[in-house]
């Protein structure tokens, strides 16, 4: 047996059933064997790729975009540029070598990492540049509490689709909680709550849903969009937010595991499969103006890049390309912002205080 799986195992044995919240929880993030705290999952060897490890263009519109902020805030001699589960920072380092075409902005940037794997820290460390003096945190709020009230750009690419959700399953009694529970023989099952959860925690759209239907909130998600927004909203500042999800409430179990870039059973490889759901942007604008901050977009990533010109940066790259790179350029150029390809189902939404004036990017009426 594998030793998360037995270690579950004893867990709900000796706790009972988990939440699948609890499950990825663990899976994710157990200390010694979840998934992203031993190893790099990245890449053509690893179990998937993400925007920044497509193309450099991705961090670089990013980064650009970030520039602007900056410049319509006023240039504020200090501002902290801060990553929620930043990989391997390649987006990181894309964005900050594109920045420094704004006179000023590097040496005003004070660059904060959000990264709870060791292992993925080790490669960030790498990939920084050691002169900008990069600071790791646990928390979003161990920064907040760091940098005491100064203005910030924030960036979470596909951070959010791997936070803990809760599923429920509707039946003729009301919403009642999908959970992980043990087989006769002691293999993970999925189970039902005997009895409902209090359907308040179901967004209010939902409640009409035909029997069987699955909701699925993420608090935790929703606890650290709250605190970025009561954050930006008071002290000044703009955060991007980039996954794959949906723009309305919906129900449907979005939860997929992947190992080796193929689907596979969510329960079959705890901590050797990663395990991600459709980030609910709905939700997410709304705890992020409940919470005072003003929300832009969603939009899709394609039509964002284009409007923040990916096209132009892409011919750029082509004219000093060799042909073998004028092809990858532009199969990434098309990967990244095809609406067949990650242009459609991978959103892009934005959060600034009320006072940020001139954001770009999302004064378009393609919002899918
Ligand atoms: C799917 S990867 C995305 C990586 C990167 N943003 C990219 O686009 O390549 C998720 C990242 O979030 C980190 N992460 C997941 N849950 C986290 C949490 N609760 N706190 C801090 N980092 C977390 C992971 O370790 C990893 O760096």
């Amino acid at each position: 047996m594998k030793t998360l799986d037995s270690y579950l195992v004893k867990l709900i044995k000796a706790q009972g059933p988990l939440s699948i919240a609890g499950y990825m929880a663990e899976a994710l993030g157990n200390d010694r064997h979840g998934y992203y705290m031993k190893q790099d999952p990245f890449g053509a060897k690893g179990d998937f790729t993400t925007a920044p490890e497509i193309s450099q263009m991705f961090g670089e519109m990013i980064g650009l975009w970030h520039a602007t902020n900056w410049l319509n805030m006023g240039s504020p001699a200090e501002i902290h540029l801060i990553e929620l589960g930043p990989g391997r920072g390649t987006l990181m380092q894309d964005a900050l070598r594109a920045m420094k075409v704004v006179h000023g902005l590097r040496e005003a940037t004070r660059v904060h990492m959000v990264e709870m794997s060791p292992a993925l820290r080790k490669i960030q460390q790498q990939n920084i540049p050691a002169e900008l003096t990069p600071h790791w945190h646990n928390r979003i709020g161990d920064v907040f509490r760091q940098i005491d009230g100064a203005p910030v750009l924030l960036i979470a690419n596909e951070f959010f689709d791997a936070l803990p959700v809760r599923q429920f399953q509707k039946k003729d009694r009301g919403w009642h909680e999908r959970l992980i529970s043990l087989t006769q023989d002691e293999k993970l099952t999925l189970t039902l709550a005997p009895v409902p959860s209090p359907e308040k925690l179901i967004p209010a759209a939902l409640h009409r849903a035909e029997e069987d239907s699955i909701a699925e909130i993420c608090p935790v998600g929703e606890n650290i969009l709250m605190e970025i927004s009561e954050y930006i909203s008071k002290h000044g500042g703009a955060g991007i937010i980039a996954d794959y999800g949906h723009d309305r409430h919906g129900t449907g179990d979005t939860l997929q595991a992947l190992k080796s870039h193929e689907y596979c059973d969510i329960l079959q490889d705890p901590g050797d499969a990663d395990l991600t759901t459709h980030v609910n942007f709905q939700r997410l604008k709304e705890v992020a103006e409940e919470a005072g901050g003003r929300v832009y977009g969603p939009v899709g990533q394609g039509a964002f890049l284009k409007h923040l010109g990916i096209d132009a940066r892409a011919n750029t790259l082509m004219a000093q390309a060799n042909a073998t790179q004028k092809k990858d350029i532009t199969a990434a150029l098309h990967r990244l912002t095809d609406k067949a390809e990650m242009g459609h189902l991978f959103k892009v939404m934005a959060l600034t205080d009320a006072n940020l004036g001139g954001v770009i990017g999302f004064s378009t009426d393609e919002h899918k």
